[in-house]
């Protein structure tokens, strides 16, 4: 095997490998407000989850791959409606399932980063209005409780919760995912709770963790917000105001244990140093403008450049993004997770040259001092989209819906490269970018 080029080389014990979520891949996770979302039509090409990748099933075969190809770590999440099916009970079978899969990870060598909340809610919670209301921090919480006396031991990485920022605006602003609301005020409100939760599960993990080494974070998706018309002042204004509320509140609520404007005020209980690690979900950049349109917004709008590159999911390819994100997540001197970074490319003619440019970014930061520990693409495989369903394909291994066969792209195999190498080499840089 050859070495990466010594200028190109990672850091001597990086993580490499990609992310999941349970209810993309997993499929049948009936129980959840997704899959009930999914049979209102709500999802933008008419697919539905059903068995997704039937990685439920194939998660043996699916992590041998993935250690074939080189890998040192996965994430993925555990669905808390298999676990807690209803308030309370706590489902034996489920649990012995997620200590397959954990002990699986660990045979393999594949290092587990656990997501505890991605997207989905138990339908007895989503019926009680999930994180609209505060009693969402107790449930929480006893599920946390329940899972890390359950996976403690073989679990050093934990995120609380995957993208608050994603799921309320989403859900409670442009109303596409469930609940299908749009209210300022609920907005406001789940984001509150979901610090309190992220506060209290973190209390939870630390008090209850066998492990001495264990690190509790947050997945949080930053994007990069950029004035459209550089030479007006509002514009500048919008994309600050972007910034504000998308990269910046929640996280420094989380981090600093102190409410951010316009999440609460005052300490958060249980908030103290609240993140060991910061996980970085890093996608596209939009564009700020002025536009009075938009009042919800507060008469910004937001977009993609109309003239750059783009995914087939519409989005930016712009990998200085994530240099510069880093170097913004850099000053909060805590270890960094990229926790996903990824692009919807149906016939893997974007993704080779994405991943080459995204990490000779990621190497930049790195080399001028911010810590970064690891790199988990979005995704292994081919999976179900939320409401965009299964036309956006992210994986790094092709999954075939009819016959569930798994195929690895070539994106795959140049990941394998770079996985074994520990970095990049002048030799694919030249062939990709
Ligand atoms: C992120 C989500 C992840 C996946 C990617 C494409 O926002 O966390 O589940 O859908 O986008």
């Amino acid at each position: 095997m050859t070495a990466a080029d010594p200028s190109l080389a990672f850091p001597a014990k990086f993580l490499w490998g990609t992310a999941t979520a349970s209810h993309q891949v997993e499929g049948n996770n009936t129980n959840n407000d997704w899959w009930a979302w999914e049979q209102q039509d709500h999802i933008r090409d008419g697919t539905r989850s059903d068995l997704a990748c039937d990685h439920y099933h194939r998660f043996r075969e699916d992590f041998e791959l993935l250690a074939a190809l080189h890998q040192n770590a996965h994430r993925l999440s555990l669905e808390w409606s298999r676990i807690e099916p209803t308030p309370g009970y706590f489902d034996r079978e489920a649990i012995r399932h997620y200590r397959d899969v954990l002990e699986w990870l660990r045979r393999l060598n594949l290092e587990p980063v656990v997501t505890l909340h991605h997207f989905t809610n138990p339908l007895w919670l989503s019926s009680k209005g999930a994180w609209e209301t505060v009693e969402v921090v107790d449930a929480f919480g006893r599920y946390v409780a329940r899972a890390v006396d359950a996976f403690g031991d073989l679990v050093r990485y934990w995120v609380t919760i995957n993208e608050p920022v994603v799921y309320a605006t989403k859900g409670y602003l442009e109303g596409l995912w469930p609940p299908g609301k749009r209210s300022l005020r609920l907005l406001a409100q789940v984001l509150h709770n979901m610090i309190l939760g992220h506060a209290r599960a973190t209390r939870i993990i630390r008090d209850r963790s066998p492990r001495t080494d264990v690190q509790v974070g947050v997945a949080h998706h930053l994007r990069v917000f950029d004035p459209y018309r550089p030479i007006l002042p509002v514009d500048h204004f919008v994309a600050r105001v972007g910034e504000a509320f998308f990269n910046r509140a929640v996280l420094l609520s989380m981090l600093k244990g102190q409410f951010q404007f316009p999440f609460g005020r005052g300490p958060v209980p249980d908030g103290h140093d609240g993140l060991d690690f910061i996980g970085l979900n890093y996608y596209s950049r939009d564009m700020a403008a002025l536009d009075f349109r938009y009042p919800r917004n507060y008469f910004g709008s937001f977009f993609p450049h109309p003239d750059r590159p783009k995914t087939a999911a519409g989005w930016e390819i712009y990998p200085e993004g994530i240099y510069r994100l880093l170097k913004f997540l850099g000053q909060f001197d805590k270890p960094i997770l990229i926790t996903e970074n990824g692009v919807a490319d149906e016939r893997d003619e974007l993704r080779p040259a994405f991943l080459i440019s995204h990490l000779q970014q990621i190497h930049r930061a790195i080399r001028e001092g911010v810590r970064v520990e690891g790199y988990l693409h979005w995704s292994a495989l081919d999976n179900f989209e939320w409401a965009e369903g299964r036309r956006l394909r992210f994986g790094l291994i092709h999954v075939d819906y009819d016959t569930l066969e798994r195929t690895v792209k070539p994106s795959g195999e140049l990941y394998a490269k770079i996985c074994a190498m520990g970095g990049l080499d002048a030799g694919m840089i030249a062939a990709y970018t």
